[in-house]
């Protein structure tokens, strides 16, 4: 498509906020805040900070001496849990409910702030009971339920840094990520519902322990009641300690410095090991509740739901930690959206009355391929606002969440960021007009471009690579164990400028509108989920029949992308068709479900640069029929 056409297309398709949604709006001129925002950026964010409680003030908004190991608030006291739950209980929010949970199967259990306050408490002086300290990294690996959040918000008052494993990964991504954090504790579940199924998370959990031999104590929730191995002095219940003295339910909460860890979140990179970003309690307490109050107008009335999964970024910062600051009550569901009937959120919607769904274009089109018949046999008038987050949502299905589920009347916040920013980067406000695809403008304080290899500005309507050229305070403070891959990957191509460089490709549009196209290195979305190359490549290679393996995405229509796998085989052997579909369940065994190629394609060659790199991008454009590219360094 040439830029003209994409021009003419995108001007053709303003939606504009209602009087409803302005009337409501916390902020009503993006563009004079902005401006504000990013004259005096220190100002803005110390203006933004001041709204929070802090044991102690800040001596200096930022410090940037050791570019890029930037610091917010520095010498300033504050925990995260402070704003997110003790602020509340001093107030009539305590009897407000924080938490709405709907397990699979059906069941409900809801939380005020007083009693979300006396589980966290209650779990925090267990854990200290098992010697977890101020400092130490605690692997979390559970299904949806509310003890995941519990069980991050009492790592994170007693002063431990969580590290949480999406439920969905399996044996070695779980042991790789205990291992890099050095974890001692491992809180995890017998199980969860996905499907009417119960996913085996413990026994999942005991095979990691054994490649992974850190673990002292492993905490299991019981969720699904199925028996389950349980080893003599690692092992115990949740519900055993919880009703223990020790288990008691004052505990204060530490005195952290803005800069301490908060949590560590693996993502995957270009490389074969993931990396554990880091954020801290400072400056993620700031940039997430501010970020989620402005862009979703949040107000006591709400009803929020979320509907990622905790164990992403996306659950740690608009599940777990932004809503819970800005006092709101939150919705967590633990399973499937299709789950009897395609109608399941549908009906929740209607039955808890939320205002605001946040999800993922995924989801959306995984929804919408059942028609319109099973939302529009809800009341879904409650909803004033929509999300979408983790991948390019299509303007196909931003038209239908707009029209089928919003009713014509709640704008679309297509959130961009990432893991390493903590929070919204990139995104509306309910105000701004919005074009079906663009994730339209910086939030406050953030300037960003979309540049060359040099760093000059490509022209409007030009792909180019995203850059964010200023520091925010949600920004990752480096990778666990590896500052110099921190340094390398993100800031080492525009060191000269000191600009962060986000991995996907973007252009800017004449009305300044910033359209994300997707990432440009060895990462793979998947149903927006992130996974490197390098590792299912090294999941394959882990079979004993595979010698050499190149994985790349290819575009699918439901999961946005879709793994394809070129795989060739040890000398003398040949694949076949259930050769195929054993190393997809191989590679769904050691990573998990999501990162289960959709195909393996046997190859006896792989196309690699003289230095003996795979080359993917050669690979991606044969399967596509699209031109090579500069081929030079291609070895014959
Ligand atoms: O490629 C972009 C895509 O998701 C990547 C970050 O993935 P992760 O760290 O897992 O965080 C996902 C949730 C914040 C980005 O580099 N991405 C995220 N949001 C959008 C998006 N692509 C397009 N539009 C978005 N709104």
């Amino acid at each position: 498509m040439t830029t003209d056409k994409k021009k003419k297309n995108t001007n053709d398709q303003w939606y504009h906020p209602s009087r409803d949604v302005i009337e409501k709006a916390i902020i009503k001129d993006y563009e004079k805040h902005y401006q504000k925002s990013i004259k005096d950026r220190e100002g803005y964010w110390a203006e933004e900070a001041s709204k929070l409680d802090w044991f102690e003030k800040w001596d200096t908004v930022l410090d940037s001496s050791k570019k890029p190991f930037y610091k917010w608030f520095v010498g300033g006291k504050i925990n995260i849990i402070q704003n997110a739950i003790d602020r509340h209980l001093k107030n009539w929010r305590r009897n407000k409910l924080a938490l709405i949970w709907e397990g699979e199967p059906g069941d409900l259990r809801t939380f005020s702030y007083h009693a979300l306050n006396r589980e966290v408490s209650k779990f925090g002086n267990v854990l200290k009971s098992m010697g977890v300290q101020k400092g130490d990294i605690v692997t979390i690996y559970m299904p949806q339920i509310p003890e995941l959040a519990i069980a991050m918000l009492a790592c994170a008052k007693i002063g431990a840094a969580h590290s949480v494993v999406y439920g969905g990964f399996s044996v070695e991504a779980l042991a790789e990520r205990i291992e890099d954090a050095d974890s001692r504790v491992l809180i995890t579940a017998d199980g969860g519902w996905r499907r009417g199924k119960i996913t085996d998370l413990k026994s999942i959990a005991n095979e990691a322990m054994k490649r992974s031999p850190t673990i002292e104590v492993c905490i299991t929730v019981k969720r699904t009641g199925q028996d389950v191995y349980m080893e003599n002095d690692r092992d115990f219940w949740y519900h055993d300690l919880m009703t223990l003295p020790i288990a008691s339910a004052k505990c204060e909460t530490e005195v952290m410095d803005a800069e301490d860890i908060l949590f560590i979140l693996y993502t995957s990179g270009t490389t074969g090991r993931p990396k554990g970003v880091v954020h801290t309690h400072g400056g993620y307490t700031v940039y997430t509740s501010t970020t989620h109050r402005y862009v979703f107008d949040i107000t006591d009335e709400d009803r929020w739901w979320c509907a990622a999964d905790p164990g992403w970024i996306t659950g740690h910062s608009y599940i777990v930690y932004g809503p819970l600051i800005n006092g709101a009550t939150i919705l967590m569901y633990e399973g499937a959206p299709n789950h009897p009937y395609p109608n399941r959120w549908w009906l929740m919607i209607e039955k808890y009355g939320v205002t605001i769904l946040y999800t993922s274009p995924t989801a959306i089109r995984g929804l919408m391929r059942f028609g319109e018949a099973w939302p529009n046999r809800h009341d879904l008038s409650s909803l004033r606002l929509l999300g979408s987050v983790g991948e390019p949502i299509n303007p196909e299905a931003w038209r239908w969440y707009y029209r089928v589920i919003g009713k014509e009347k709640c704008p679309i916040m297509d959130t961009w960021w990432q893991t390493e920013t903590g929070g919204f980067m990139i995104t509306p406000l309910p105000v701004t007009p919005l074009k079906p695809g663009s994730a339209t403008r910086p939030f406050f304080g953030n300037e960003v471009a979309v540049v060359d290899d040099k760093g000059k500005e490509v022209k409007r309507g030009e792909e180019g690579k995203l850059v964010i050229k200023t520091p925010w305070p949600g920004m990752a403070r480096t990778i666990h164990k590896d500052p110099e891959r921190f340094q390398e990957i993100y800031w080492k191509d525009y060191e000269k400028q000191g600009w962060y460089k986000a991995g996907d490709s973007a252009r800017i549009d004449e009305d300044g509108y910033i359209w994300i196209i997707g990432r440009i290195d060895d990462v793979i979305k998947v149903s927006g989920y992130r996974l490197g190359t390098a590792e299912i490549e090294s999941a394959l290679v882990s079979h004993p029949l595979v010698s050499e393996a190149a994985a790349i995405a290819l575009p699918h229509e439901l999961k946005g992308n879709a793994i394809h796998a070129f795989v060739i085989l040890k000398a003398g052997k040949s694949g076949d068709k259930q050769l195929g579909e054993e190393l997809k369940e191989h590679v769904s065994h050691e990573l998990g479900p999501i990162a289960r190629p959709e195909e393996i394609i046997f190859s006896d060659a792989l196309p690699k640069t003289r230095s003996g790199k795979i080359m993917r991008r050669v690979l991606k454009a044969r399967a596509l029929g699209q031109d090579e590219g500069d081929l030079t360094t291609l070895e014959e």
